[in-house]
């Protein structure tokens, strides 16, 4: 079978490095992928939005299975390209990608089908926010209708803060039309999880849990980012946890689209707050996390590619979906700066130190392979992942390795998965 990956970042790496593991598969592409992909795929020069070279490039090496990676093109409808074309290709289609496309979509549909979800208010004019926001308790959230990046999401403690927000958001712009429309939400506190999903229109699989550390600097501290750091599993996220949400959030989300014409095939992503009153949805995604996929998928015994045709065919209830009964951290390793101004271009050593052991992986997100090699070229570099049989060893086992991999200004937290020490 040949597989297309459309993407390019470390969660398409992790997702080839699971796709290169079945017995299925004999050649990988991977549009644009980048200089680790292409270690294990060929690389093809073409963007993620530019469905039309993607399907003909599809057509033309015959390629059996197209996987989705990332939100733009899922939200624009790629997957519904490849389709138009009698393609098989994995994801949710534009009317399913909503959920993750459209805060006032996902808000609404959890209200309607009791999700529970923080309480909110949608506006389409800053006026009638910022008369909202004058009754309001604070901290309050506002966020951005559509893609921003993961960063239309702004946390205000004070009514002026949050004028300013709505400013920033409505008036200013900041994330064009994804702010034409807002979302303003009660501020809730606990333990974030995020819990991947496989679904197939009616049954919907959590994988592992895992979660995330968005902020730049140790402690939470700095800007936002794309993420810096991942573990997986999550202690906070028990049994008690994972059936509740099965019950009142997985399956309800599932039949909820479903009855509303937008049947989802794909992974859906659910970024949970655990409060005091029990999980709440914090957000949808329609695709594998980044950086969740690089600490989920190497746990996973699957095929990958079964359980994605599963999917796709329905049948995703004949899979037994396994994990291995271990952890993994993943701490990403960033150009100094970021997420504001970094430089890129600096050579990096030591990526095959890292790479030959059992239980480690570097995931490639920002390089670029040169005449003098493998070079910076992001924000977020690479992602070192490793296993231990508890958190605490996969985190001491992945700091270990993040030592011999060494470029000019390497950035990195140093408290990757600590939360798990207090657990
Ligand atoms: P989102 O893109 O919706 O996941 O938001 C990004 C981040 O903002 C989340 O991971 C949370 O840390 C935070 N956040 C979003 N919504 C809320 C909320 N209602 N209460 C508290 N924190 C939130
Ligand atoms: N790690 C969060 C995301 O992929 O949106």
């Amino acid at each position: 079978m040949k597989v297309l990956i459309i993407g390019g970042g470390g969660r398409e790496h992790a997702i080839a490095t699971s796709v290169a593991k079945s017995k299925q598969v004999e050649k990988i592409y991977c549009a644009p992928g980048n200089a680790g992909i292409g270690q294990i795929a060929e690389c093809v020069n073409i963007g993620v939005m530019e469905f039309d070279k993607l399907v003909q490039f599809a057509k033309e090496n015959e390629i059996d299975f197209t996987i989705v990676g990332p939100d733009d093109p899922l939200v624009a409808g790629a997957v519904d390209a490849f389709e138009a074309a009698g393609l098989t290709a994995f994801g949710p289609r534009k009317n399913a990608a909503i959920i993750e496309g459209s805060k006032a979509f996902s808000k609404d549909l959890m209200k309607k089908y009791n999700i529970p979800t923080a309480s909110y208010e949608t506006f389409t004019t800053s006026e009638s926010a910022i008369e909202y926001l004058s009754t309001c308790d604070f901290p309050i959230v506002l966020k951005a209708d559509g893609l921003a990046l993961g960063k239309g999401v702004l946390i205000c403690n004070t009514y002026e803060e949050a004028k300013e927000g709505v400013k920033t958001l409505m008036l200013d712009k900041q994330f064009g039309h994804a702010g034409d429309r807002i979302v303003v939400e009660e501020f809730m506190t606990g333990r974030e999880v995020s819990v991947l999903c496989y679904c197939d229109g009616n049954t919907i699989v959590p994988m592992t849990s895992a979660q995330d550390h968005k902020r730049a600097k140790d402690g939470d501290l700095g800007l936002n980012t794309g993420g810096m750091g991942t573990f997986s599993p999550s202690p906070f996220y028990t049994d008690e946890v994972d059936a509740f949400c099965k019950e009142h959030i997985y399956q309800p989300t599932m039949d909820a689209m479903k009855a509303e014409g937008r049947e989802f095939v794909g992974i859906l992503f659910c970024g949970l707050m655990l409060t005091d009153k029990g999980p709440k949805v914090l957000e949808y995604n329609a695709r594998f996390g980044d950086p969740e996929a690089q600490v989920v998928l190497p746990r996973m015994k699957n095929d990958i590619i079964e359980v994605m045709q599963a999917c796709i065919d329905h049948k995703l209830d004949t899979i037994d979906l396994q994990f291995e009964d271990n952890a993994a951290v993943c701490v990403v390793l960033a150009s100094n700066g970021y997420p504001e101004h970094y430089e890129k271009g600096f050579v990096i050593e030591g990526l095959d130190k890292v790479a030959k052991k059992e239980g480690y992986y570097v995931f490639h997100a920002g390089t670029k392979q040169t005449e003098q090699g493998i070079v910076t070229n992001g924000g977020r570099v690479l992602g070192v992942t490793a296993k231990g049989a508890t958190l605490k060893e996969a985190r001491a086992n992945a700091y270990e390795a993040t030592k011999l991999v060494t470029f000019e200004n390497k950035y990195m937290r140093t408290d990757i998965g600590k939360a798990i020490d207090e657990a």
